[in-house]
């Protein structure tokens, strides 16, 4: 069981080969992705950093299933991704929070079990409101919401089924610096067992929130470094031995990049 008595969903590895994605769609070819190989293993969270247009979302999209790989193969737990969106194992959470304008937070987060397919748990769906501090909004539609508690209904509708393969892009790109960290630092429990994987810009975030962080190459987005974050949680963002994976992180992205700005966090 998770720490909060839903099911535990079981891992799958998701193995990326030779992964190439160029679109061609005006007769002018853009390499999005790859050649890449990588592989994210079962029941951890990874994260991945790189400059933005590198092709991340791109990425998160052939896993998902959304898109169709140019070459190559993506295999999840000996499946391919149509197999696990076949059986409402996947949870996705858009850059743009992509909720259902004409249904209240409740009603968002509510809709997580039902696109999963998974029975009706109102004692579960408050939980997920309060967790990710919409506490006192779930009659609320999303156009009353700022976009910060608009992303966070949506991870809370993500993380409500307990699914077997999370993919978070930029979850926490429109949050306030003090509710990320109170998200960084209450989240991660409630996907503990699943394989989660996340596309951010903040170098502190992937550290807080990973087992380990791929840094991708500019477009064509290929694996340039993979730092491994072996720490304890709830982890501390000031504690010494994190602040020296932040630092190799922001070292291997300014060599991935060089003369990009980088996101101080
Ligand atoms: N549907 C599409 N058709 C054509 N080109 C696309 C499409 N989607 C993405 N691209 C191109 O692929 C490249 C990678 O885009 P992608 O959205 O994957 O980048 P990203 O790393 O997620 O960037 P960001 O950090 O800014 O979100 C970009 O050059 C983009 O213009
Ligand atoms: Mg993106």
């Amino acid at each position: 069981m998770a720490p909060d008595g839903a099911p535990a969903a079981p891992g799958h590895a998701v193995l990326c080969t030779d992964l190439v994605k160029v679109f061609d769609a005006s007769g002018d070819p853009v390499p999005a992705v790859g050649p890449l190989n990588a592989t994210f293993a079962a029941g951890r969270t990874t994260a991945l950093v790189g400059p933005s247009g590198c092709g991340k979302s791109t990425l998160l999209r052939m896993i998902a299933g959304l898109e169709r790989p140019s070459a190559g193969a993506i295999r999840i737990g000996g499946g391919t991704p149509h197999d696990l969106a076949r059986r409402a194992g996947l949870a996705m959470a858009f850059q743009d929070a992509a909720l259902l304008p004409w249904r209240s937070v409740r009603g968002n987060v509510a809709l997580g079990l039902r696109l999963a397919r998974r029975p009706a748990d109102p004692a579960r769906v408050e939980r997920l409101i309060e967790t990710v501090g919409l506490g006192g909004f779930g009659d609320r539609r999303p156009a009353e919401l700022s976009g910060g508690m608009r992303q966070r209904a949506a991870i809370a509708r993500c993380l409500v089924s307990a699914p077997e393969l999370l993919l978070l892009d930029e979850p926490f790109g429109a949050v306030d610096e003090l509710t990320r960290r109170r998200l960084n630092r209450d989240l991660p429990a409630l996907w503990q067992g699943t394989t989660a994987i996340l596309v951010t810009h903040s170098v502190v975030e992937a550290a807080m929130l990973a087992d380990r962080v791929l840094v991708l190459s500019p477009r064509p987005a290929t694996i340039v470094a993979a730092i491994d974050v072996p720490l304890p949680r709830p982890r501390d963002e000031d504690d010494s031995a994190l602040r020296e994976r932040i630092a190799r992180i922001a070292g291997a992205l300014r060599t991935s990049a060089p003369g990009r700005a980088l996101a101080a966090q």
